[in-house]
This record gives structure tokens, sequence and C-alpha cells, in this order.
């Protein structure tokens, strides 16, 4: 598909860019341009394809998403190699598992070349404002929403399609070498049979209060349990969890659809498997985590997504105390499988996966 290209008439200038640069922190900043492409059912599929000054959209009231919630995104990253060259990690998965997500929205596919064609085009254009600081990347926020003026409840048969891009450094604003995570009790993200394997908005929305509450209890970040037994551990608001015990076994919840298939998830188990060890993808329960924690059995445990990276999960509360893991500070198979994957999308690690594009 041809892309129009229309530049920005009045881009953010460089010297308040590059300030901006330097301390990014997560999801507040946002590049010059974006990537749109509409798609109407009844006008052959998606059409329109352009890279466009990023401003606001113009939405009719009564676009399907804003009632009935039909949208879906990514998130993934450019990062600065060594060389002074540009690289994404992956987006092939993310391609796909937008493309799934799609599927359980009751939304079109999008041809996997063209997303990843979007994201080259838009970071060509906006390419400096990568950041060049350490553990610094830019966050592409690939997203499909219902735009058709439609009431009914119905698949819409309109949609776009965009891409926008944020210069990041971490995400979490603590600085702290470990997160301390809230137990919900009350709340469950996903159910069988629910959305919880796609990454749509909704999903987010519901994390917010069972969030607030981890926030008020002094933590950084909640952990659901699953929603028939509340027994059984699924994942963080946004990110996938990995236990390690001490005999070099690691373990992750499995993908029985009520959590989101995480890219860093599917890497990680991949680099701890070439590591030598033992994964192994089955329920873990909130009890046995303590319980384990307590005997030392369990030495860490970390969370991982895109945003994320991988962090260390220092300390779990919840209505019924608090437990510290291992030494309440980063493990060493946290830190080295960190500086593994990092040093693979900086390429400082040679890329033996072909996970670099
Ligand atoms: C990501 O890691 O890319 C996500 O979408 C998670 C979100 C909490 C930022």
């Amino acid at each position: 598909m041809d892309f129009e290209h229309i530049p920005h008439a009045a881009p953010v200038p460089s010297a308040t860019r590059d300030e901006a640069l330097a301390n990014p922190g997560f999801g507040t900043l946002f590049t010059d341009h974006m990537v749109v492409i509409d798609y109407h059912a009844d006008k052959g599929g998606w059409h329109s394809a352009r890279v466009c000054p990023r401003e606001p959209i113009a939405l009719d009231p009564a676009a399907a998403v804003l009632h009935y919630a039909q949208e879906i995104f990514e998130g993934m990253k450019a990062y600065r190699q060594e060389d002074g060259g540009v690289a994404l990690f992956r987006p092939e998965a993310n391609a796909r598992r937008f493309n799934a997500s799609a599927e359980r929205m009751a939304m079109p596919q999008l041809p996997e070349e063209l997303f990843i064609e979007s994201i080259r085009r838009l970071i060509s254009v906006d390419r400096d404002w990568i950041p060049t600081i350490e553990g610094g990347s830019l966050y592409l926020r690939p997203f499909m929403f219902a735009s058709e003026a439609f009431l009914g409840v119905r698949p819409a048969r309109e949609y776009k399609f965009l891409v926008i891009a944020s210069p990041a450094g971490s995400y979490f604003k603590s600085g702290a070498p470990a997160v301390k995570i809230w137990v919900s009790s009350d709340y469950v993200r996903a159910a069988p049979g629910g959305t919880g394997a796609a990454k749509t908005g909704g999903n987010y929305a519901a994390s917010l209060v069972p969030q607030a509450e981890a926030i008020e209890k002094g933590c950084d970040q909640v952990v659901f349990l699953d929603a028939v037994e509340k027994k059984w551990i699924e994942e963080l608001g946004g990110m996938n969890l990995f236990f390690v015990f001490d005999d070099g076994t690691v373990v992750t919840p499995p993908l029985t659809g009520t959590i989101l298939p995480g890219i860093t998830r599917d890497s990680l188990i991949r680099l701890l498997r070439e590591e030598g060890l033992t994964v192994r993808e089955e329920a873990y329960s909130i009890d046995q985590w303590r319980a384990d924690a307590a005997s030392g059995r369990l030495v860490e445990t970390m969370a991982c997504g895109t945003a994320a990276v991988v962090t260390p999960v220092g300390t779990v509360a919840g209505h019924d105390g608090e437990f510290t893991i291992g030494s309440g500070g980063p493990g060493q198979l946290t830190s080295k499988l960190r500086d593994k994957l990092v040093g693979i999308q900086r390429g400082r690690v040679d890329d033996t996966y072909d996970w670099i594009a």
C-alpha cells in the first residue's frame, strides 16, 4: 500500500526535544508524527495510509469505540544500536498478536507487512526522537478502534489504525531496585472465555481500581488471581510473572486464555531454557508463593513486559500481610536475564535468535 507523507509544519525544535529526551519517563512525551490507515468494510477494506503530523483526531460522538470499547493495541520498542542504527524486537510477533486480539474483538485483520511497514515509516520520520540515554527507547503504540457512528451492538464496519510513538525511559517511577506488589483479593482481571488474552483497553480499564488500591497500600503494581478459585496467580496489571526456585527450575503461569501472551514472556522462556534451566508453564498458587518465599525454596520473582522489561519483585503485600522474596532486592538470575535481553535488543549481545529486525 502506498503511504502519503504529510510532514509536520512546525515540529518540536531540536533543542526542546533533546532536553526532553534526557529524562523521558514513560508515556507522557510524544513524537511529531503518527501513522493513520482507514478501514471501510464497504470500500474494500484498508485504504488511505498516511504518515502525518501528530494531532487530535476528529470522532463522531456515536463512534462505536466510545460506547462499546471495540479497541485493541500493541506495545513495542525501537532501540538505538551501538553502531547508531535502529532496531525493532520481534515486530512480527506483535503483528501476529495484534491480529489475534482483532479476531477476539470482532475487528478486521491488518496484514502483518502493513503493520510492520507502518512502524518503520513512523520511525524513519521521527528517528531523532529515539533517546540515546542508557535504558532509553522509542515506545511504539499501534492501535485500532471502531470509528463507525452506530449505536446498535454489532461489529463496526469502519475502523482506524494508528501508530504513535513515545520516547521512554524506565516504566517505574520509584527507581527502587525491586518493586512491591499488591495481591488483589476483591477484583479479578479476566475470566475464562473472556478477553484476558487480547490486548484490549477494557482489560486495562478493569485493572485501574485495583491498581489504585495497590498504590494506596504503598505498592507499585497489582497482581491478579484467577476468577474462579481466587487461588492461582495470573499476572500483574500490565506484566507477566516468573518464579525462580533454588533447584534451578522456573515457573510461569500458563496461557489458558485469561492472561496476555507476552512477547517478553516468550523470549525469556527461550533464554532460560538455553541457560539450561527447566521452565514449567504451570499454575502456581498465592499460598504456595508465600510458603516458598518463607522456606527459601523460592529465590526470585520477576515481572516482565515490553514497558517494564525485566523487573525484580521484592515484596508482596495483601490483606493477609506481607512477605519478602529472597533478599528483597534484584536476584542474580533476574539481573542476568535482563542484561542478556537488553544486550540483544541494543545489539551488544549476538542475536542468535533472529529477534532483531
Ligand atoms: C507494554 O508493556 O507494552 C504494555 O502494553 C503494558 C502497559 C502497562 C504499558
